[in-house]
């Protein structure tokens, strides 16, 4: 794909000068978070409104120059990444437009950092509980265009669910305005689903109206130690049964993933004495002060009671509390530190299935390299697993490399056997563009092509990703 000057001077003509990204700053927008995919644009545009956005999209639709939406650049599946076209950052749309502490509600653009989108809402003593690992860098046009999840999915689910209202910029430069706060309305299709989870694909996501919660003001997080899957299982229904869906987080580490994580950042500390294949971090929340400590260790008593427990610690304070979560945020970076490529598979069954699925998967893993070092973790509380494979230490890496699909193949497999999804969070992207064509229902594969194609019929946005045209 390569423009004339021309055409990408007539892009250049209808913004701020500023909006132009300097050529010597165009690296972190051409490097992908893992390495994998390089990027490369003749030009990166910045605009710093929804107004200045609509004119370039306006003028590369009528001439025929293609569009990546890129936000904090943190998307693992390399949908973000330019193969020639323009990338248009949403970094300089900054705006907070509105904030209701009494309508529980926040109008955001979409270069807000999700860290500031949180900070946002806690400055008016409220909660917005959107929250992973990439926060401070994500920002709220990426993660609804991905529909991230992150670790508080289980009380107050996934971003789309976190949206009231929504504004975008279509392919053909029209701005579309659903910006209302509105918790009903039935007027229709709901178009804003569309954007979230489209990954770019349909349009600009430029704005949104996100709902707010009533801060928690207490804290309760455990790690602890497991004897196995099912029993990790087994005690994610209890503590949901007994605590009056105060439990917040529920997240699963492999012990391989935490020796790595101990490995990788020494500055660390394994949280308990005994070794066990599974740990737990769990987190309840609650809105009254002092009534979490007293539910939770009643919850952990029956544990140890029934033998899913063998081991654990609760955070005496929030220092502690991180010192519990920085373990379990640092599994995609200890990762990257490691030599070995990485086969990353982000799937979900049914939670009652996770057992199953860990172990099939080992053994087909194994089985094809029985060197191969499982990282799995994520969150378990929604049936969300990234099991993640690492080549065998010192292995031949170029080897390893040359297999990766058939792992990734083998595992999505396993997945689907068991009624699961091969992307439970991370989205599609380029990374299982492909086999989202041999997984997914025919009828919805058609769907889908004829929405991409009715609203952006010259496919000029992000081409390659997501579907295959
Ligand atoms: P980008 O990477 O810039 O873009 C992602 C996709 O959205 C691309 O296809 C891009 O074209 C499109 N896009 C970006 N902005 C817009 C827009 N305004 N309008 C339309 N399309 C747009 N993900 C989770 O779900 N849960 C996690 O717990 C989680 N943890 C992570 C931890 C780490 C350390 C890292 C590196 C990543 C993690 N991710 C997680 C993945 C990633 O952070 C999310 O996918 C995030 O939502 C991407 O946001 P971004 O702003 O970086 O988007
Ligand atoms: C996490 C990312 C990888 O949960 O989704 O850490
Ligand atoms: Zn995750």
């Amino acid at each position: 794909m390569a423009y004339d000057d021309r055409d990408l001077s007539a892009l250049r003509d209808v913004c701020d000068p500023k909006a132009v990204v300097p050529e010597d700053q165009h690296a972190p927008f051409l490097e992908e978070w893992r390495g994998r995919w390089p990027g490369q644009t003749p030009l990166i545009l910045a605009p710093s409104s929804t107004a200045e956005l609509s004119q370039i999209m306006s003028a590369a639709y009528e001439r025929d120059i293609a569009i990546v939406p890129q936000g904090g650049n943190t998307g693992l599946v390399g949908g973000g990444v330019a193969r020639g076209e323009v990338i248009i950052t949403t970094k300089r749309l900054r705006a907070v437009r509105n904030i209701s502490a009494e309508g529980f509600t926040m109008t955001l653009e979409a270069g807000v950092t999700l860290a500031e989108a949180q900070g946002h809402a806690a400055d008016v003593d409220r909660l917005f509980p959107l929250s992973i690992g990439a926060e401070g860098t994500a920002n709220i046009g990426g993660v609804l265009s991905t529909n991230a999840g992150g670790v508080h999915v289980l009380r107050y689910g996934n971003a789309r669910d976190l949206v009231l209202g929504l504004e975008a910029v279509l392919p053909d430069g029209r701005i579309w305005n659903g910006l209302n706060a509105l918790r009903k309305n039935n007027t229709g299709y709901d178009l804003k689903h569309l954007f979230m989870g489209g990954e770019g694909t349909l349009g600009i996501i430029t704005a949104a109206v996100l709902k707010l919660y009533p801060r928690p003001r207490d804290h309760l997080t455990a790690f602890l130690a497991v004897p196995s899957a099912d029993a990790a299982v087994k005690l994610l229904s209890m503590a949901q049964a007994r605590s009056g869906g105060q439990l917040g987080s529920f997240e699963l580490m492999g012990g391989p993933m935490l020796d790595l994580v101990l490995e990788k950042f020494p500055e660390l500390s394994h949280p308990v004495d005994q070794q066990t294949p599974y740990y737990v971090l769990a987190e309840f929340a609650s809105g009254q002060q002092g009534a979490l400590r007293a539910m939770a260790e009643g919850i952990l008593e029956a544990a140890f009671e029934e033998g899913l427990v063998v081991d654990g610690t609760i955070a005496a304070d929030g220092k502690q509390s991180d010192a519990l979560w920085e373990l379990r945020h640092r599994a995609t970076e200890a990762m990257k530190k490691d030599t070995s490529p990485c086969v990353k598979c982000d799937i979900s069954v049914p939670i009652a299935a996770i057992p199953d699925f860990l172990q099939q998967a080992d053994d087909v893993v194994h089985g094809m390299e029985p060197g191969a070092r499982i990282i799995a973790f994520g969150h378990m509380g929604d049936g969300n697993i990234h099991y993640d494979i690492l080549g065998p230490v010192n292995g031949d890496h170029d080897t390893f490399r040359g297999r990766m699909a058939e792992f990734e193949h083998r595992v999505h497999d396993v997945t689907v056997a068991l009624d699961g999804s091969i992307s439970a969070e991370h989205g599609i992207g380029q990374l299982k563009r492909d086999e989202l064509e041999t997984r997914k229902d025919p009828v919805e594969l058609d769907l889908m092509r004829t929405i991409k194609r009715s609203l952006d019929p010259k496919r000029l946005m992000n081409p390659g990703k997501l579907l295959n045209l």
